[in-house]
């Protein structure tokens, strides 16, 4: 069988999973914050779309799944409210291989949806898949993002 279709990171919230030995992860992407501002600001220079559509390539599960969603959510508000524009609808389409604990992220977005402002519409899907496939249609996403994921 194809590693893509068997290779998957420790799924739910246990002692050997992801979501709890990868903090090394988490504080790559709090660096990396900078460069994902800058590269915000300048979409927002040549798009702003009303639904601002954003894949994460290769989310795994547990809390860095969803981190990435709140920190372009933060980017994208506080420009918006910086430009005088209306903050859009965000649709995030997280992707990883077929194998990825999904489950473990849809059980945690009611919490995640309970810690966004009152006015962010915000929809969450999962596309599972390898990134080195087709994973969209062609001109469907405004945004991509890909944290520790290739070795
Ligand atoms: C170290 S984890 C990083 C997860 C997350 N981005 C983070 O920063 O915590 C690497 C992830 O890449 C995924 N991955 C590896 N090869 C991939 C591929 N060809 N297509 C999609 N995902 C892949 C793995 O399944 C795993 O979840």
């Amino acid at each position: 069988m194809a590693v893509e279709q068997v290779f998957h990171m420790n799924g739910g919230v246990g002692e050997t999973s992801y979501a709890n030995n990868s903090s090394v992860q988490k504080k790559v992407m709090m660096r990396a914050r900078t460069i994902l501002e800058e590269s915000i600001n300048k979409m927002f220079c040549t798009n702003l779309p009303t639904c601002l559509k954003v894949a994460d390539l290769a989310c795994s599960s547990g809390p860095d799944a969803l981190l990435v969603a709140s920190n372009i959510i933060d980017i994208v508000n506080e420009t918006s409210l910086r430009l005088k524009v209306e903050t859009p609808t965000f649709q995030f389409f997280l992707s990883d291989l077929f194998g990825n604990d999904f489950n473990a992220i849809f059980k945690s977005l009611p919490e995640f949806y309970h810690t966004l402002k009152q006015d962010t519409r915000c929809l969450i899907n999962a596309t599972p898949g390898t990134f080195y496939g087709s994973l969209f249609p062609s001109n469907s996403i405004h945004f991509f993002h890909s944290s520790f994921s290739l070795h």
